[in-house]
């Protein structure tokens, strides 16, 4: 089976990752923001080793390589991410030891251990996202912290609508330049309003509609009890977390435990369905059940995209009915997305009409999560 990612961007030969950073300032601050919740403040950084797997454009390493580690290690399977992270990190060459390393990050080894191991953007949708976990992790040394980002069949529900939207609006079938190009131009009212969008537009159509995503996604959930017993959890972003113990009462094998991390997912997880949204926690199971309609919608829209399963209208209408009375926040402008989706399932005749309400309705998508190693 063809690797995700890997294979298929050396097929279409492209990096789909570039960033608008021309306001630099702009770009050192987002990422700032994002490892101070992580748990990862710059002076951490400055004088620990790093191991970056799939850097991509290298655009987030420079702002790694700025905070001065004693040593920084590249991997990645593509040979245009390769040149363009040298080119990008090249000014850093004589100030920090960089070395940049083309190899599948599934066969690479090293004897070493780094005291910061970085996978951003690539462990959901790999063929076995747990295995794929553990072997980056494995990296870490005692006391290390591991940064990866989580995916979950809620998170990218407004993704895989799209995808479904584009299934009819220009055939898989069609030359790929072309689907490209034609469907860019049919989501750039969608793009037009998700403020804070640093990625090209045709760039995002290839990672998130043409880009198979072979594999399975990977939760918080599912990444926590992956790493459990040998590694806590650190921090995340967004920062769903919250844990009322009195310090000195974490003793013992409670300094190990990551149900609390867990159980805050659950308890949080319907927000991550609409980046806009903070409903409030609610109870466990009651989110298990909303996951579960979410992992079937999900599913089958894969499954359409992938083997040509039809998954029809008339049955998403009603799995997004179901879903969005469990959502349970009617005036919420999640709800008035989801029902404008319903309707045009239930009333399409062959063209789609604006979405002037789902074009605003994006999922908080990836989400980071820390890792400390015990
Ligand atoms: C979606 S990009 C993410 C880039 C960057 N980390 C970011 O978050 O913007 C995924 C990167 O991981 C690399 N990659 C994915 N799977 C890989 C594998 N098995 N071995 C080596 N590199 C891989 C791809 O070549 C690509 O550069």
């Amino acid at each position: 089976m063809s690797r995700p990612f890997l294979d298929f961007y050396t097929k279409l030969d492209v990096i789909p990752t570039h960033q608008d950073i021309s306001d630099l300032q702009n770009h050192f601050n987002r990422r700032h923001g994002l490892y101070i919740q992580l748990g990862v403040p710059p002076l951490f950084i400055r004088n620990c080793s790093v191991l970056e797997f799939g850097p991509g454009t290298g655009q987030n390493a420079i702002v790694t390589a700025s905070s001065g580690p004693s040593e920084y290690v590249l991997v990645d399977g593509n040979s245009k991410s390769i040149e363009t992270t040298t080119e990008t990190l090249r000014p850093f060459f004589d100030k920090v030891p960089i070395q940049i390393i083309k190899d599948d990050i599934l066969t690479y080894t090293s004897d070493k251990k780094f005291d910061l191991v970085l996978c951003e953007g690539l462990i959901p949708v790999q063929l076995d996202p747990s295995g794929f976990l553990k072997h980056v992790a494995s990296f870490a040394n005692k006391g290390g912290v591991v940064v990866i980002t989580c995916m979950d069949s809620v998170s990218v529900l407004s993704e895989a609508l799209r995808r479904y939207l584009c299934y009819y609006e220009c055939s898989p079938a069609t030359e790929v330049k072309e689907r490209i190009a034609k469907l860019t131009v049919f989501l750039k009212p969608h793009f037009e309003k998700l403020p804070g969008m640093s990625r090209r537009h045709e760039d995002w159509v290839i990672d998130n509609i043409i880009h198979p995503w072979a594999g399975s996604l990977l939760s918080v959930s599912e990444a926590i009890q992956t790493l459990a017993g040998e590694f806590v959890v650190l921090g995340s972003n967004p920062h769903f977390m919250s844990d009322w113990r009195w310090y000195k009462n974490i003793v013992g094998e409670e300094v190990a435990s990551v149900s609390r991390a867990e159980n805050s997912y659950w308890r949080n997880l319907h927000s991550f369905l609409d980046f806009r949204a903070v409903f409030g926690e609610r109870d466990v199971e009651v989110n298990k059940k909303f996951f579960a309609y979410a992992d079937k919608i999900y599913q089958k829209i894969m499954e359409q995209d992938k083997q040509n399963v039809l998954y029809p209208m008339a049955e998403l209408a009603a799995d997004l009915t179901e879903l969005k009375a469990l959502l349970n926040e009617p005036s919420s402008r999640t709800s008035l997305a989801l029902e404008e989706v319903i309707q045009a399932l239930t009333t399409y005749q062959g063209t789609w009409p604006d979405f002037p309400e789902f074009g605003a309705l994006w999922g908080r998508g990836q989400q980071y999560i820390s890792f400390m190693k015990l």
